[in-house]
């Protein structure tokens, strides 16, 4: 156990900021209710930050205070300039690069884990009706995206005639090292819980790729079918990535752990949230060996933005991980009891239907959310 815990707090953008507000009272309630002292050191960073600043898109010292961070917790970034279009630095990266893919890269947060699990009494919003249209005993997975390379590696550029883009490249690297520590990742989290896929509560690791036509996903294959040696116990599937597009929302019971690379997760994980009540539900958990960031993975969503319309309880969800995490690597007992009151928080309002966001089919406001979660919770500390 710690003294003291250093947190970093990046609200970001849009959302990102209101959210992350939610995340700042529940530490606070939490560190007051179990006597572990959170440090709270916020930065702001963003699309914003970069308009207002200029040439960075968050403090100089920002890189430093992350490493030297126990955990980070993430809003959310992206924010468009006066123009209507996304905020780009003049490297072409997104306002917003450095606190989300740059802390991953940097800080070798080398799983994005997100769990995908459909609550007791979430309703499923489509086409602007609620219904439960999958059923909680049915969804219960973790998705683990490879989160410092692939399509997301920076590596490109726009090709030019006459002032005239031409053509653009978007190199995606795939390695070997960064495939191993990822999919050794995924066998070990099937192991851990142990549970199995719902269908038939067998441990199995779900491989998705697009192997037929993609070099570095024969390489990912070729390592995942390595590491599985390793798990015998863990049951071996493969998929090709459009059609698990269609079975992970037609048959979402034969998932325990699926693996992939970057952007294919990036896309799949917002598509299973659909199973979850929508991005308002889900959680990444950026993890490496020696650092981690928690945070929804919803954007800044600026349609929502200072509307008290945003759905916390992603933001509410990821901090209380961060809180785990922090708990079971320091041995603190507190923390790993806070996750869970909050997490209890969060099943018995979703049971009771109230209060919800509009997303939810709710009509509560996010602030409202949020306190409710909050004293839930504290009161679950006892
Ligand atoms: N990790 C990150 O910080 C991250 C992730 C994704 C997108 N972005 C950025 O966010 C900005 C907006 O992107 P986008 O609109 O494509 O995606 P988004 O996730 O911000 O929002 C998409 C839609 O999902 C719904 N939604 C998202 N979060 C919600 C919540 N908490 N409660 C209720 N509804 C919610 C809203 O309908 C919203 O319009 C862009 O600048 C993008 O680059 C950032």
């Amino acid at each position: 156990m710690k003294a003291a815990y250093d947190v970093v707090l990046l609200p970001g953008d849009g959302i990102g900021v209101e959210v992350a507000a939610d995340a700042r009272a529940l530490l606070e309630g939490v560190a007051a209710r179990t006597g572990a002292n959170l440090r709270i050191d916020e930065i702001p960073c963003g699309g914003r930050f970069y308009l207002e600043h200029g040439s960075r898109d968050w403090p100089e010292d920002a890189e430093k205070r992350c490493a030297a961070a126990d955990v980070i917790v993430l809003g959310a970034v992206g924010w468009a300039g006066p123009d209507g279009s996304p905020v780009t630095m003049s490297d072409g990266k997104m306002a917003g690069w450095s606190p989300v893919i740059g802390n991953r890269m940097r800080l070798d947060l080398y799983a994005n884990v997100r769990p995908v699990r459909c609550l007791p009494g979430i309703k499923h919003g489509i086409s602007g009706r609620f219904a439960q249209v999958w059923s909680p005993d049915k969804v219960d997975m973790i998705m683990v995206r490879e989160n410092t390379e692939g399509l997301y590696s920076g590596v490109g550029g726009m090709h030019t005639t006459d002032d005239v883009v031409t053509a653009a490249t978007d190199t995606r690297i795939i390695t070997r090292r960064a495939s191993e520590k990822v999919i050794r990742k995924a066998f070990q989290l099937s192991r851990e819980r142990g549970q199995g896929a719902p269908a038939d509560g067998k441990k199995r690791v779900t491989c998705i790729v697009k192997n037929n036509v993609l070099y570095g996903c024969k390489l990912f294959l070729d390592v995942y079918r390595e590491v599985a040696r390793d798990f015998p116990d863990v049951e071996q599937d493969v998929a090709i990535v459009d059609a698990f597009a269609m079975f992970v929302l037609t048959q979402p019971e034969r998932y325990d752990v699926c693996v992939t690379t970057n952007m294919f997760g990036d896309i799949l994980t917002d598509l299973a949230s659909v199973l979850q009540g929508g991005m308002g539900m889900a959680v990444g958990c950026n993890v490496g060996d020696a650092h981690a960031m928690f945070e929804p993975i919803h954007g800044s969503a600026p349609p929502l933005a200072g509307k008290d319309r945003a759905n916390p309880i992603a933001m509410l969800l990821a901090t209380a991980a961060a809180l785990d995490w922090l708990g079971r690597r320091h041995d603190d007992a507190r923390l790993v009891r806070a996750h869970g009151a909050i997490t209890r928080a969060v099943e018995s309002i979703v049971a009771a239907g109230a209060p919800l966001t509009a997303d939810l089919g709710g009509t509560a406001g996010r602030s409202a959310v949020a306190q409710a979660v909050r004293e839930a919770a504290l009161a679950n500390l006892g």
